[in-house]
């Protein structure tokens, strides 16, 4: 997209928190635009997209440490307004000459922090006395920075948040991006409006305009684009926009990679009649299944996955007269979560970490920068129906990070039907459009039943159902108790293979939606 969306946006510097994301989103919450980069993006990169704000995010390194990410100092005193916080906090008294060292403590979770209005300013109004914090950290900055002022301390005695250059620097030791953090959208409000100058002007209906302009200049007039497309909600967005600027030079194929649910195929292809886009049904399923014979480890799968999708695309792509583009629906938390931030890789999406190194075309991504949420209000703004909107997310690699252990047709057969047949009680609850996501996971384990007192030794089924509002944080759903029930009854009944079924109540983190 354009620089830092032509300027008006903020730089997230990323050293590696949890919540480096959840800023990206309040931030764009406000209607500002912002964009995470690397802690090590060096001062030209940053000051190259005219950032009106910089924010330097937490991170689990000490400033002392040997390895501990530093920045230069010309980052935070160029005159670009900078919130620190947690490790950024930190930073900066490091930095500009204060210091920093191991707390006696250590601060976790919710906090109490005194404010002292005056000295605070700008970046406190609206804020009381007082306040909850969520609080994170084992450092805490001993000695302030010369020229810095206290405006913060927690009940613990720990300096919370002071600022320098008459606000322009502000630093908190505690999470004002985190729910939990009493007060902390109007911090981050502020920040953005009071400080930095920004105006909330980033709304989608523009983003679309300028997305669609950006398209219109990266495709030539003649290139052709090829683009997978899954029945998902990001694939469709991003399909029905690059049609918008390349009509019948877009071809849409939809690979049937054998690790679709039941009856998806046709129910995909159903839904894409009414969209009036060029779409090519392949089905590879051997082909797949061929390559994933006795892989178990979830990271190959992803790879051997993400890597044939390309060759399949590029098969096509001949096949169609040679396009220069592959089109993919990837998504901010994708990219984030693949590590090409900067922090950990959790796990290969394979729209991002699997696409191999000698790939042929060249990639366009429209929709990098949005969140889920974000990707399923454009949907109407572009004319997509309702129906693909509202449908549960599916990843890439389907089903094959949902069978646990070896992926032999038998046990994914299995699989579909037990999913068909809890996806089929949550409609009939009226729960479908309430729950983030719900399915279920075929573990490689077997246990001992008891069926017409005939010994068993059957799969074992996992039900899954999460709420969350962008796929970063997701929390079990409290599903009634009767529909479970009735859930694992049917399962068991009808798909005899299964002898057992268990329910996942767990949150992520600590873990995340997907098995593997
Ligand atoms: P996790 O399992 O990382 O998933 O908590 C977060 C969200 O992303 C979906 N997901 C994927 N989507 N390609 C995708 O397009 C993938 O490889 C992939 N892996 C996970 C997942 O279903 C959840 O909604």
């Amino acid at each position: 997209m354009d620089k830092l969306e032509k300027s008006g946006g903020v730089v997230i510097l990323d050293f590696g928190s949890q919540y480096t994301q959840l800023i990206a989103r309040r931030i764009r919450e406000f209607e500002v635009y912002s964009e995470i980069l690397p802690w090590n993006s060096g001062k030209d990169r940053i000051f190259g997209l005219n950032p009106r704000g910089i924010i330097l995010s937490g991170g689990p390194r000490s400033t002392a440490g040997p390895d501990a990410p530093q920045i230069d100092r010309s980052i935070i005193t160029g005159g670009v307004p900078v919130l620190g916080i947690c490790y950024g906090m930190q930073l900066i008294a490091h930095t500009l000459g204060g210091s920093v060292e191991k707390g006696r403590l250590g601060e976790y979770g919710r906090t109490r922090v005194i404010f002292d209005g005056e000295k605070g300013g700008k970046i406190l109004k609206g804020v009381p006395g007082a306040a909850d914090v969520w609080m994170s950290h084992w450092d805490e900055v001993k000695n302030l920075p010369e020229g810095a002022v206290r405006f913060g301390v927690s009940e613990t005695g720990t300096c919370a948040a002071f600022s320098m250059d008459g606000g322009r620097i502000t630093a908190f030791q505690f999470h004002p991006e985190v729910d939990t953090t009493e007060y902390g959208r109007e911090m981050l409000s502020s920040f953005l409006f009071d400080i930095c100058g920004c105006e909330p002007n980033w709304k989608l209906g523009g983003w679309v305009k300028r997305s669609l302009d950006s398209i219109s200049s990266a495709v030539g007039p003649s290139e052709r684009v090829i683009c997978g497309i899954s029945g998902g909600v990001d694939s469709t967005v991003a399909a029905v926009l690059v049609s918008k600027v390349v009509g019948d030079r877009l071809d849409c194929i939809f690979v049937d990679h054998g690790f679709m649910r039941k009856n998806e195929p046709e129910q995909v292809i159903e839904a894409y009649r009414k969209l009036s886009l060029r779409i090519r049904h392949v089905n590879a399923a051997d082909r797949f299944l061929d390559a994933v014979k006795g892989v178990t480890n979830p990271e190959e799968k992803r790879k051997i996955i993400g890597e044939l999708f390309v060759r399949v695309f590029e098969d096509e792509a001949r096949r169609t007269g040679g396009a220069k583009w592959l089109l993919q629906g990837t998504i901010y938390p994708d990219v984030i979560e693949s590590g090409f931030v900067g922090g950990d890789v959790i796990k290969s999406h394979h729209n991002v970490g699997g696409l191999p190194d000698d790939m042929e075309m060249s990639l366009l991504e429209p929709i990098r920068e949005l969140f889920k949420d974000e990707v399923r209000r454009i949907g109407p703004l572009i004319g997509i129906p309702d129906e693909l909107l509202r449908r549960h997310p599916f990843p890439g690699p389907g089903l094959a990070v949902r069978c646990l252990g070896s992926l032999e047709r038998e046990r994914l057969d299995i699989l579909r039907e037990a999913d068909a047949i809890f996806i089929e009680e949550i409609r009939a609850a009226g729960l479908y459009d309430s729950i983030w996501q719900a399915f279920c996971v075929l573990l490689p384990v077997r246990s001992v039943g008891v069926a017409g007192d005939i010994r068993t030794y059957g799969e074992t089924v996992a039900l899954r159902a999460v709420a969350s509002r962008d796929a970063m944080t997701a929390e079990s759903v409290r599903l009634p108790w009767d529909l479970v029930d009735k859930a694992a009854k049917r399962i068991c009944g009808e798909v005899p293979q299964v002898g057992r079924v268990v329910m996942d109540v767990t949150g992520k983190p600590p873990a995340t939606i997907e098995w593997e």
